[in-house]
């Protein structure tokens, strides 16, 4: 059952639910929302506080499920919103919270908001929902500015008007299914309301905010030249054309007043892709309460780095009246084993573009560092996100197949070269258009979980998975681990459990190790944390010990390894 404490996620472990890919319940190769409530005991034995789950909302699933066609419904492919009650409430019987997914930047094409704009006239309040503007040159047929998209090259679509003549243009930041929402009017506003009391009155505890940094655009300068991308890098003034605008706080004011009408008050937290200066406004209590600390999300296995990202954050944190979140992987990310299993220095999407054929990957170094990374951060104070799979050490799939990618970031990164090539039965040189992916895309990561050590997916479901598993993927199935002292799952296990029960105040120090490459943390309990990130053994201080990433050299903290210790 769920305690009633409404600081309950300042420390929680939070687990990342992708439901595509988590577990199949009727066999059609896809996850679903009862696939979750099977999950509910595997989650339990997790020791988890919360999970998130990624949109299972209607879609056509044009990015992965981030293009919803209905904010108040469950995608039929997934199953109906009785389900979703279902999956509610056996969560909430094993004393497990639910945050769902919150896309409020852009709708999918397919919303009924988006095709009645398309049916109604230019100015009409229809299409001033979203983001509708006049063509450039004699007939329109330039797009309005060079603004540019995540995905696509353009950031503008035009539109076909009701008689099939050529229209306006709108604008997605991200693929042209999602058509961003003009967050100036205030009917857009009023239906999120609705959205969050709607699934607030559900039972609902919390929410992950998707792109919360961009809802609020300058229009007055869209006629400007402006051909960013990365939010991270814009001037941290609130002033941006398109990110990290200040008018954005407004609306998660006004959020945070409707969250504050329940008991415990629902929670969000923030995708903000801003300067770390700049998350604390969405983590402030007076707005979202939390907000993802990206940070380690790029950084090396390296101690210093992973110093000066902890202290810098839990100060932040403090300055903003929020706990830190601690983030090693999720749905957009090159999965945490491969990250650490590769070179330093790697470039993960020329790797992938390569099959992973470039360089092979160290897969029990990946591994070995993953777990003591992941076992770093869960004693740090703050939350701790776990993306499904990480507890598995599961590996990106490198090598999926042109056929079987789904990503928005390979079907839309494409560049078209003249190619002249000899056909044998022609006799003669022929010339086409081949197309060339300039990014692989994010499938890799998502590809469905291994259950058993055998079947046609591995027990994700009875028929083969949306994207295929690789046959390594057997022996890191949840069988095939749950039972084998030092796998990675009962490292999780372990840590997760002995982590609930250690929990304490928000204070910590570092203490000092003498070894650069060596960091050591304790709370004020006396749990102490130590990493050895590389060289030589370290002679563990006294203490005594409660659980280790791998296995220690007796009191011996070899490299790539995580102990905790009781003082
Ligand atoms: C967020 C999601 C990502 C999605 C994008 C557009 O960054 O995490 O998966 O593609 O938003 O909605």
């Amino acid at each position: 059952m769920l305690k009633n404490d409404t600081n309950w996620w300042r420390q929680a472990a939070i687990y990342q639910i992708y439901p595509r890919s988590f577990k199949d319940s009727n066999g059609d190769g896809l996850g679903d929302i009862k696939g979750v409530t099977e999950g509910a005991k595997y989650l339990k034995s997790l020791s988890l506080d919360a999970v998130w789950l990624s949109p299972f909302y209607p879609s056509e699933l044009a990015d992965g499920g981030y293009d919803v066609a209905d904010y108040r419904n469950v995608d039929p492919k997934l199953g109906t919103l009785k389900d979703f009650d279902e999956m509610l409430s056996a969560l909430h019987a094993e004393g497990i919270r639910v945050f769902v997914d919150i896309v409020p930047n852009h709708s999918s094409d397919q919303h009924e908001w988006f095709k009645a704009a398309l049916a109604s006239k230019p100015g009409s309040k229809e299409r001033n929902r979203y983001i509708f503007r006049d063509g450039k040159g004699k007939n329109g047929e330039l797009p309005p500015n060079d603004f540019v998209s995540h995905f696509a090259p353009s950031a503008w679509t035009r539109s076909k008007n009701a008689d099939g003549t050529d229209g306006q243009w709108y604008f997605h930041m991200f693929a042209p299914e999602q058509p961003d929402f003009n967050w100036d009017n205030r009917e857009v506003q009023l239906d999120f309301l609705k959205t969050l009391k709607f699934w607030s009155d559900r039972g609902v505890d919390g929410f992950r905010i998707d792109v919360a940094h961009a809802l609020k655009k300058d229009f007055t300068r869209f006629n400007k030249s402006y051909t960013k991308i990365d939010s991270m890098n814009v001037k941290p003034n609130g002033k941006d054309i398109l990110f990290d605008r200040d008018e954005v706080h407004e609306i998660y004011r006004e959020w945070r007043k409707l969250f504050d009408q329940y008991n415990p008050p629902r929670v969000a937290v923030a995708e903000a892709y801003v300067p770390a200066s700049r998350r604390t406004k969405y983590a402030s209590p007076d707005e979202l309460g939390q907000a993802f600390n990206f940070d380690l999300l790029t950084t090396p296995f390296v101690a210093r780095d992973y110093k000066r990202i902890v202290s810098e954050n839990l100060e932040l944190a403090t300055q903003s009246g929020s706990s830190s979140t601690w983030v090693l992987n999720n749905h957009d990310q090159v999965r945490t084993v491969t990250k650490f299993g590769l070179p330093k220095g790697t470039d993960f999407n020329q790797w992938l573009l390569t099959d992973g054929k470039s360089i092979k990957v160290d897969i029990e170094l990946g591994q070995k560092r993953a777990r003591a990374a992941a076992m770093f951060i869960m004693s740090l104070p703050g939350s701790t996100y776990i993306y499904q799979g990480e507890e598995l050490g599961l590996f990106e799939v490198a090598d999926l197949k042109p056929t079987d990618l789904q990503d928005p970031n390979w079907k839309r990164n494409v560049v078209l070269k003249p190619e002249r090539v000899f056909f044998k039965k022609q006799g003669k040189m022929i010339t086409g258009v081949a197309e060339i992916h300039i990014e692989k895309g994010r499938d890799g990561c998502r590809v469905p979980l291994p259950w058993t050590s055998t079947g046609p997916s591995f027990g994700f479901g009875s028929a083969h998975a949306h994207l295929p598993q690789p046959r390594e993927y057997g022996p890191l199935s949840v069988q095939a681990q749950a039972k084998v002292a030092g796998s990675t799952l009962d490292v999780y296990r372990t840590a997760l459990k002995l982590r609930k029960k250690l929990q304490t105040t928000e204070e910590f120090e570092w203490v000092k190790t003498g070894n650069p490459q060596v960091l050591h943390l304790s709370r004020k309990n006396g749990w102490h944390c130590i990493t050895n990130f590389d060289g030589e053994d370290f002679t563990l201080p006294k203490g005594e010990i409660l659980h280790s990433s791998s296995p220690l050299k007796g009191r011996k903290l070899p490299k790539n390894t995580t102990v905790w210790l009781k003082a």
